[in-house]
């Protein structure tokens, strides 16, 4: 017999279904609560509410258990390729090595964008955030592909994500080649899927490039790590800017934006202002954890605590030693790093941190990694993206296989009761 929860309003009880996902996760669905009760539930960010049911990642913050379909991110982090986790998050199961070929050979196929863009990137200031200079060029690709933007023609969504899987970089990339004053780099598709992206970041017509594979390793790690995280706020976003049937580049354009905010993607770069700030600024890690913990201060301690996690969150666990590692092999000092460990150790020690339960989350070294192989701190958040991006897809074509409402959700109104408006002279 399923299970059923019983609300009980005024004199009346009413029964609801209790949904029981495949982890044993249990939730009271309350889709005909308003037709039966005229009742609406009020959960303001949401943090007893589940907006879907969905088979791509599983999340148990108390545990600290990330899987994507199934599969342990440690084990996936270990064995596969960041391009073979997006095939597995958006086909929803792991390529043999010909179906990899063929996506690989798609994705390569479409690295190229269209030679206008560059004027695109020259309407903007020197300055301009790479953000917004990916969200806006997201968008833009609409215009330049109308030919793949039928969310239910499944041609048309096929080659809209392979071109936007494969775009991205580049349109990430041209965003920092244009802040610096440097020309634009062609994609090399002889290259990985990363190793071309460190191409059209760092190389420069003049001089050979060579990719270094730690670097290439660390980045390929970083985006796999980044690929999903069920249903975040850019997430969340992407999905329900999708189901109003828009078209996939701008349901994307819109994730980009929601995860630019330094409480989401926005806090790795934020990680290492704070840790940049700390070192010339000369505070120690302690008067800086102090400072997080005040009420009268605002700062927070960056990268550290998280919504879901509750206990440590697994990607900070390999990306920590992955930070250890990759600085070793380039043989990188880092001073930042160093201080890192040091607020790390102090947060883990103290009352405030351990009571809210707040741990370093993806963020907090991911930066560290990043600053030493030579990314400019306004360009982690769109690598974050690039990364995030076979989750956004995946979410999305899911969310347009089961969900066939546009999402909407509703409010308790608390304003003024109708009034009559007076005119000018009377106010
Ligand atoms: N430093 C100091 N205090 C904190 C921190 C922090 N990093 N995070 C939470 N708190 C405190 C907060 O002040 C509150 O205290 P009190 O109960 O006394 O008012 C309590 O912990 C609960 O915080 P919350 O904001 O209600 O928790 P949340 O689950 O809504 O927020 C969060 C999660 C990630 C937005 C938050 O922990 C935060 O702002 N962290 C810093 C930014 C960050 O690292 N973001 C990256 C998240 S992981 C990657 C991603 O999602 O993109």
């Amino acid at each position: 017999m399923a299970e059923k929860a019983e609300l009980r309003i005024g004199g009346d009880v009413i029964e609801l279904d209790v949904i029981v996902g495949t982890e044993g996760e249990r939730a009271i669905n309350i889709e005909e609560l308003r037709s039966k009760t005229g009742l609406i539930t009020l959960d303001p960010s949401y943090a007893n509410t589940g907006s879907c049911e969905s088979s791509i990642t599983f999340i148990d913050g108390e545990k600290g258990i990330l899987r994507y379909r199934g599969y342990d991110i440690a084990e996936l982090a270990e064995k596969c390729t960041f391009l073979e986790t997006a095939y597995l998050l958006i086909e929803g199961k792991l390529p043999t090595r010909e179906e990899l070929d063929k996506f690989r050979e798609s994705i390569r196929y479409h690295t190229m964008v269209h030679e206008d863009f560059r004027l695109f990137y020259r309407a903007m200031p020197k300055d301009a955030h790479p953000m917004a200079a990916c969200s806006a060029a997201c968008a833009s690709l609409a215009t330049f592909y109308p030919d793949s933007l039928d969310p239910r023609d499944p041609r048309e969504v096929e080659v809209g994500v392979h071109r936007l899987i494969a775009k991205l970089p580049t349109i990430a990339s041209y965003a920092y080649k244009h802040a610096i004053g440097q020309p634009f780099m062609y994609p090399d598709n002889r290259l990985s899927y990363v190793g071309n992206f460190l191409h059209m970041m760092f190389a420069t017509p003049c001089e050979p490039y060579e990719v270094d594979p730690v670097v290439e390793r660390a980045l390929d790690l970083l985006f796999i790590l980044h690929a999903d995280h069920e249903q975040n706020c850019s997430t969340s976003t992407v999905r329900i800017v999708g189901s109003s049937h828009v078209n996939l580049f701008a349901s994307i354009s819109a994730g980009i934006n929601a995860l630019w905010g330094p409480r989401h993607g926005g806090a790795n770069q934020g990680v290492i202002e704070m840790l940049q700030a700390i070192a010339e600024e000369g505070i120690t890690a302690k008067d800086f954890v102090d400072r997080a913990k005040s009420r009268n201060d605002t700062s927070r301690l960056v990268g550290f605590g998280h919504r879901v996690y509750k206990n440590f969150d697994p990607r900070a666990k390999i990306i920590k030693k992955a930070c250890f590692d990759v600085l070793a092999r380039l043989g990188v000092n880092s001073k930042l790093l160093e201080i890192a460990v040091e607020l790390e150790e102090l947060a883990l020690k103290d009352d405030y941190f351990v009571e809210r339960k707040l741990y370093p989350n993806v963020d907090f070294y991911s930066g560290v990694i990043y600053n030493a192989i030579g990314t400019p701190e306004s360009m982690f958040t769109a690598m974050f993206a690039i990364g995030r991006l076979p989750g956004w897809i995946a979410q999305w074509a899911e969310m347009h296989d089961h969900q066939h409402k546009i999402g909407r959700p509703r409010q308790v109104y608390q304003g003024a009761n109708e009034r009559s408006v007076q005119t000018i002279d009377e106010r």
